[in-house]
């Protein structure tokens, strides 16, 4: 009873927060859809770009972004993983990489991203993100248009490209979610986590016109992950017109912290483990999707809308 009183609370905090941001929020809404009028190409697409993202942070996002790599990249599927928590880096740390070179080298002009990208396990592919760098957090016009220019030469050799983006609701988050396919929100079953979730999938839908989001729901058992996804849905219902996905849940697992101390994905370091089987079930989820011919339909053009970064 409590829980649901406190999440009502925050709740209503957003919906006022809403309101006075809603005069800004339609203004850029008319901007992006001008950008957007144009048929997406769907034919060329070779590859689906997921996000994982959250509101709240330490909800376990880096770790489930590498395991579900990890897993995509044993069931046969060429996988680009790209650390976008600028500023704040931590894939390169889980992996025990020390990459020579990150994504600064690209944006700033002194590297092409062919030479920074790094081999990690399974043979999954990396791009590095600097750590304790503070103007990495905010990108400028020229740089993500360097980025775009330099990821759009990678766009036929993946299956898979997956987004780490860091936590919160920063201009760099928002743009990464919106630039990819599938938005995936993760949180785990805490109230304030739930909530963060929330007004997550309430910016980008205002701001950005995303309808469709998958959630997945950490530290929980496959029935808590279910009442999770229910409460969200029931708000989402009653406040937008947001369609939400259960993609999968992860259970709460001891090796976790083994396996991030070891600096070893948990997939790998404890194969058997409940978390590792969990991530096995949620690539296939991953895979199934893709086939999907609902999904074969969608717009695809990643790197078309990141480049409307520029236009914003
Ligand atoms: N299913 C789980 N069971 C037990 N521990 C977990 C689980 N998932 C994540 N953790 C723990 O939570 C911690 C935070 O995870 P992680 O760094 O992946 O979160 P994050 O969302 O990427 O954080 P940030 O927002 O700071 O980027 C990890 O150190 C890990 O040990
Ligand atoms: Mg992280």
């Amino acid at each position: 009873m409590r829980k649901n009183r406190i999440f009502s609370q925050y709740l209503n905090l957003y919906q006022t927060f809403d309101t006075i941001m809603s005069d800004q929020a339609s203004i850029l809404r008319k901007r992006f859809s001008q950008n957007n009028t144009q048929p997406r190409q769907t034919a060329s697409r070779r590859f689906r770009s997921l996000s994982l993202t959250s509101g709240k942070g330490g909800v376990g996002k880096t770790n489930i972004v590498i395991n579900l790599a990890i897993n995509l990249a044993k069931r046969g599927k060429k996988v680009f993983l790209i650390d976008a928590d600028l500023g704040l880096a931590n894939i390169d740390i889980l992996l025990n990489i020390a990459p020579q070179f990150t994504i600064e080298d690209v944006l700033t002009g002194r590297k092409h991203i062919n030479d920074i990208i790094i081999e990690g396990p399974v043979g999954i592919h990396i791009l590095p993100a600097s750590s304790g760098i503070s103007e990495m957090q905010t990108l400028s016009g020229k740089q993500q248009m360097s980025m775009l220019r330099e990821l759009a030469n990678l766009k036929t050799r993946y299956d898979y490209i997956l987004i780490d983006t860091g936590a919160g609701i920063s201009s760099n988050v928002l743009r990464f979610n919106a630039a990819a396919d599938e938005i995936c929100v993760v949180t785990n079953p805490e109230p304030t986590a739930i909530t963060d979730a929330y007004a997550l999938m309430k910016i980008m839908s205002s701001k950005y016109q995303v309808h469709h989001f998958n959630l997945i729901v950490n530290q929980s058992e496959a029935a808590e992950a279910r009442d999770v996804y229910n409460r969200l849905v029931r708000v989402l219902n009653q406040f937008l017109t947001v369609d939400l996905e259960l993609l999968g849940n992860i259970p709460r697992d001891p090796n976790f912290v083994k396996a991030v101390k070891r600096q070893e994905p948990i997939s790998l370091s404890f194969s058997n483990s409940p978390a590792a089987k969990a991530f096995g079930k949620l690539a296939q989820q991953v895979d199934r999707q893709s086939a999907d011919p609902v999904f074969k339909e969608k717009d695809t053009s990643f790197w078309k809308r990141l480049g409307s970064w520029k236009k914003k």
